[in-house]
């Protein structure tokens, strides 16, 4: 959450910074700003909302975006956690010498603030940044990395920071505790940023900034040292997608686009792992003695990262044979969980740097569990805690709903489960290539199922206007629903729940009156006459029936107001099919109420508070 920028080198520093807050608005927007040196002092500009708002305002003040004037400063666009949003709490914040960007949370700063105000140093926002600030000013006395180093020894929690100090003209300093950071060198200067995006216009190499190091940007160069000021070697990465990736690229929106990639993301997520017809992760560098001696599996994500792992959870059990539970990550720590040695930990991240998963996979290490993490941005602070890594090849993810990571996150869990089958002996060769052929085939049927959009968008408009919903689903389509119903929620603001099937009458029917909207996710044949007879329930009491089954399963058209038909697939690799049409209806019933489809309200992508 928040994203920040900082730039120094050769060319005009307030666009480049404007151009990275635009790409990294995803990650907060409820207001922006920028502090840049220009004729021997430091200058800030920040308002309330959007970097359009804050494009305004530089407009207004005549200060051009593409001024030649200035060369260094930094940026920030926030999403809100200690203070309302006002101009005053937008960042940069200034102290004295120090000006700074922040990205995270300091826990202890109220602490910290009564000492600082028993010194005389009283903040003017309500923010726990401008403490950071105040604190920094208060240590410096002209060496920066000392008073970065002491600062440090005083504040709890995560941040990553990019400082500017009064006396030290074009230069930025910067450090990070796990929230993240990457930078660059290129021949426009020396670049840094929370996230690739920011970055990928001027260098495909860059390196993730190490925990607890501090990073020195100067116009020519890149200085990476530890606390003590000891030179570290960045280690060096390659990104494999370009700005295109980052782009629109015709769509109206970036979560449509995502949506539409979802064949070439899982084509780059599979392909690569089935060697001779077999799953294989030979080139993850994932040994299949990782699973030897394995009596449990936990996986623990966060919201459709947590999501998919409902579904891997159901393939796993049924591979394996072994018990899995899924945990919410925010929950996982504070629960004293059960693991060991024999434990497998899996833990699910699209960004990489979830605050409450990357805690969780901390804790399973300690406790001795192995870990494997299924991860989009590589470098990431979650990879780079895991014993063993398998990335999703989706690209970057730009909307804050998640589309694309999703069903790569299902490819990758599938892999693992048929790998792990067949290294262990549960499932034979014959069967292991079978399934490897199927889940092959979800990409063409995901393709004819995109094609569906129309119908989609017409169910939406009916759903516009309505205030509660429902999504009910047996087995692997209860654990969908789970996912159909945030993200309707998410970017709709339409009140909704999931429901296994069976369980509605237990309580909830009561509140399945005339026309409320019920989506019945009917894919499976085991469970198919069962979930019509749910489906029979609700129609009884007048609902609103939007069916979804696999092309072949018969359905009288008095039980359903619309009837969406998928390609036929095995029951198994449904919820592929099935997650394109609740995200594509979560979509357009957003853009049906007019709302911010990309960037819903409160919302931020890549959690890195707790
Ligand atoms: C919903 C959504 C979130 C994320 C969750 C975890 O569309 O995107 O629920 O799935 O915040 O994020 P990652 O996957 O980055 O750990």
């Amino acid at each position: 959450m928040c994203g920040i920028i900082g730039f120094t080198g050769y060319t005009e520093a307030k666009k480049v910074l404007i151009d990275g807050l635009t790409a990294l608005e995803y990650r907060g927007y409820d207001s922006a700003g920028i502090a840049f040196y220009e004729g021997g002092s430091i200058n800030t500009i920040k308002t309330t909302g959007k970097v359009a708002a804050l494009t305004d305002k530089i407009a207004a003040l005549n200060t051009s975006a593409e001024d030649t004037g200035s060369t260094c400063g930094i940026g920030h666009t926030r999403w809100a956690t200690h203070g309302g949003v006002t101009d005053t709490n937008a960042h940069p914040h200034t102290a004295g010498k120090v000006t700074l960007i922040h990205n995270g949370i300091i826990e202890n700063y109220r602490e910290l603030e009564i000492r600082l105000k028993e010194e005389g140093r009283i903040p003017i926002s309500q923010t726990d940044t401008e403490i950071a600030a105040l604190l920094l000013d208060s240590l410096y006395e002209g060496d920066a990395l000392k008073a970065i180093k002491q600062a440090v020894e005083l504040i709890e929690g995560a941040y990553a920071f990019c400082i500017l100090f009064a006396d030290q003209p074009e230069v930025i300093y910067s450090l990070r505790n796990s929230s993240p950071l990457v930078a660059c060198h290129a021949k426009e200067g020396s670049i840094i940023a929370s996230d690739m995006v920011a970055l990928i216009d001027y260098s495909k190499d860059y390196f993730v900034v190490p925990e607890m190091h501090v990073v020195i940007l100067k116009k020519d160069k890149i200085i990476l040292t530890d606390l003590d000021g000891n030179l570290v070697c960045p280690r060096i990465l390659h990104v494999n997608w370009d700005m295109t990736a980052a782009k629109k690229g015709g769509y109206p929106h970036f979560m449509l686009k995502e949506i539409h990639e979802q064949p070439d993301s899982l084509r780059n997520t599979i392909l690569p792992r089935i060697q001779n017809k077999l799953p294989d992760f030979t080139a993850d560098a994932i040994p299949d003695s990782l699973f030897d001696g394995i009596t449990r599996i936990v996986i623990t994500a966060c919201g459709t990262a947590m999501h998919a792992g409902l579904i891997g959870r159901v393939m796993l059990e049924k591979l394996l044979r072994l018990p899995v539970t899924v945990e919410v990550a925010s929950e996982f720590r504070y629960q004293d969980p059960i693991i060991d040695k024999n434990t497998l930990v899996i833990t699910i991240s699209q960004s990489g740097e979830t605050a409450d998963t990357l805690a969780a996979l901390k804790l399973s290490r300690e406790r001795g569990a192995s870990t494997l993490s299924i991860v989009n941005v590589k470098g990431s602070s979650i990879a780079r805690e895991s014993d063993y890594v398998l990335y999703t090849h989706a690209g970057p993810e730009i909307a804050v709903a998640s589309t694309k990571a999703y069903t790569a996150q299902l490819a990758c869990l599938y892999l693992l489960a048929f790998r792990f089958a067949y290294a262990t002996g549960k499932l034979e060769k014959e069967a292991c290539m079978e399934e490897m052929q199927q889940l092959l085939n979800v990409i063409p049927a995901l393709e004819e199922t995109l094609s569906q959009d129309k119908i989609i968008e017409e169910i939406s408009r009916q759903l516009k206007e309505k205030e509660d919903l429902f999504f009910i689903g047996r087995g692997l389509d209860y654990a969908l629903s789970c996912e159909g119903s945030i993200k309707l929620k998410e970017i709709s603001y339409i009140h909704s729940e999931a429901y296994a099937a069976g369980e509605l009458k237990h309580g909830t029917l009561s509140l399945v009156t005339e026309g409320v909207p019920v989506v019945a996710l009917a894919t499976q044949q085991k469970v198919y006459a069962k979930m019509i007879s749910n489906i029979r329930e609700v129609k009884a009491r007048d609902a609103f029936v939007i069916l979804i089954t696999i092309s072949g399963q018969k359905a009288e058209p008095s039980i359903y107001d619309y009837h969406i038909v998928l390609p036929e697939i095995k029951d198994e690799y449904a919820p592929f099919l099935a997650a394109v049409i609740l995200q594509l209806l979560a979509y357009y019933t957003s853009l049906h109420r007019g709302l911010n489809v990309d960037q819903p309200r409160n919302l931020a992508k890549s959690v890195t508070v707790e």
